[in-house]
């Protein structure tokens, strides 16, 4: 039997989180997976809900599902990420919602209905799937989840054949890695990725001896200065807000995971600025690509 639950990391002072709430988003390293928890075995839900339709409606599903019915739940979203649209979402599977709004949010208060309708649909739409098209595991929410990302693209066209040890940092649903390992001179490669669920893809997308996976924020991974690469096309939001120093942070981490004359090859949108931090990080980089706003580049230890 769990207390509270909370899906997210809402500001500081935003809503009351009770001390010792359950965490369960899947982008915090170490939290619960709710898909997990068992029906009806909750007393209260706190969800800062995600922006994205399908991972939305399967994690608002969840969280009626795990409660117990008539337990409270208090769903919330900033305005201009879908916050407007959470009443209707609720109201779709039963439930009787009163909303109010501060701080740029929008606040959808709620119980679990008796017989809430339509939540095993919305647990199916969300959850992890084989895409054809992409060829891989993939699931609602996680990056790209329902095409291959442009500049991963560049990179998977680019990249020589790889060999030794190596990192990939970002690693998403595995599609650089599998692209690394497609040469056998690769002896052993790490993926890390700080979604649960991209790690789980990863898991099914990346079936091979040499792989290990870890549920992981990079900035906080140890350097051990011996891998003889690393490919990463690194993130520029956190919690959907732009931050540059996120991207910052993976290229001084590749740096200090690299031996010395080791390889980094990075994608990254042109507007990013990483070229100051990979010219004091690393001995010398140099740009092998600059199309269609991304650009590859190569950087040595
Ligand atoms: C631009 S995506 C690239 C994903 C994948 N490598 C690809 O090319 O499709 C960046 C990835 O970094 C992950 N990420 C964001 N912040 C992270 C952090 N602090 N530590 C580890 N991974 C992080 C995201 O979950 C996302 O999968």
């Amino acid at each position: 039997m769990t207390g509270t639950i909370l899906y997210g990391a809402p500001a500081p002072g935003l809503v009351e989180v009770p001390a010792g709430a359950t965490q369960v988003s899947p982008l915090i390293p170490g939290s619960q997976d709710l898909a997990a928890m068992a029906d009806a075995s909750v007393e209260r839900a706190v969800v800062l809900a995600p922006g994205g339709v399908l991972e939305r409606d399967h994690v608002l599903a969840h969280a009626l599902r795990v409660l117990k019915p008539g337990a409270p739940l208090l769903a919330f979203a900033p305005k201009d990420k879908g916050g407007g649209r959470l009443k209707k979402a609720l109201e779709a599977f039963g439930a009787s919602v009163g909303e109010d709004a501060r701080r740029h949010h929008r606040f959808s208060h709620t119980v679990r209905p008796q017989a809430p309708t339509g939540l095993a649909e919305a647990v199916a739409a969300g959850a992890p799937r084989l895409s054809p098209g992409l060829g891989a595991w993939t699931q609602p929410g996680v990056f790209s989840w329902d095409r291959v990302d442009p500049g991963s693209a560049r990179l998977i066209q680019l990249l020589p054949a790889l060999s030794g040890r190596g990192a990939d940092l970002g690693c998403g649903l595995g599609l650089l890695a599998q692209r690394a390992l497609a040469s056998p001179a690769v002896t052993a490669l790490i993926g890390i990725d700080i979604d649960r669920r991209a790690v789980e893809c990863a898991r099914r997308n990346l079936d091979d001896p040499r792989v290990a996976l870890a549920w992981a924020d990079v900035r906080q991974v140890p350097a051990g200065g011996d891998l003889d690469f690393v490919v990463m096309n690194p993130p520029f939001h956190d919690g959907g807000v732009e931050d540059r120093t996120l991207g910052v942070a993976f290229v001084t981490k590749a740096a200090a995971m690299l031996r010395r004359g080791g390889a980094c090859w990075l994608v990254a949108n042109r507007h990013l600025p990483y070229e100051q931090t990979l010219s004091t990080a690393f001995g010398s980089f140099a740009v092998r690509d600059d199309a269609q706003g991304y650009k590859v580049i190569e950087a040595r230890r």
